[in-house]
């Protein structure tokens, strides 16, 4: 497990920058904090360690936006927060799209989903320490 403080947004991102670096092709990672924690700070910052340079947003409303990166890898970005029924997930092939090996997930609110998200994963916890400090703890299942 690994630890990070973060004192502002862009330490943030840069810190998600350095982690999607080392983050292996097929991964699936599920972010972890309240709102306002700053998990599509972290997200902008993820997808730009990919080399995505289209502008990352809160996928609230969508469930899912995907993007690829300059080096052909795509990132999954889901945001389950409004999900109301785990029958939406099946809908949109969810599990395979997790499964994709030449893809990478970032699930935000993934315990909505506890019931179905792999057991090999990257989880990224971001806790909110003030209004400015934040911990962002990295955990290898
Ligand atoms: N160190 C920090 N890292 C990330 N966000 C921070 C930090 N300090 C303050 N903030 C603020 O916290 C909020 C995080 O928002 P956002 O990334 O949308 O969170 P979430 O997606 O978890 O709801 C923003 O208003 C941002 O300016
Ligand atoms: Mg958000």
């Amino acid at each position: 497990m690994e630890k990070y403080l973060s004192n502002s947004v862009n330490e943030t991102e840069k810190i998600a920058f350095n982690i999607a670096k080392s983050t292996p092709i097929g991964s699936v990672v599920e972010l972890i904090g309240e709102l306002g924690a700053g998990k599509t700070a972290f997200a902008k910052g993820f997808a730009k360690g990919l080399g995505i340079a289209d502008t990352i947003t809160s996928p609230t409303f969508a469930l899912l936006n995907s993007y690829v990166g300059d080096n052909g890898i795509k990132l999954n970005h889901f945001d389950l927060y409004r999900l109301e029924d785990i029958e939406e997930l099946f809908l949109l092939g969810f599990e395979e799209i997790l499964n994709s090996k030449n893809e990478i997930s970032l699930v935000e609110w993934p315990q909505i989903a506890e019931s179905i998200m792999p057991k090999h994963k990257i989880i990224i916890t971001i806790s909110k320490l003030s209004s400015t400090e934040r911990e962002i703890k990295v955990e290898h299942l």
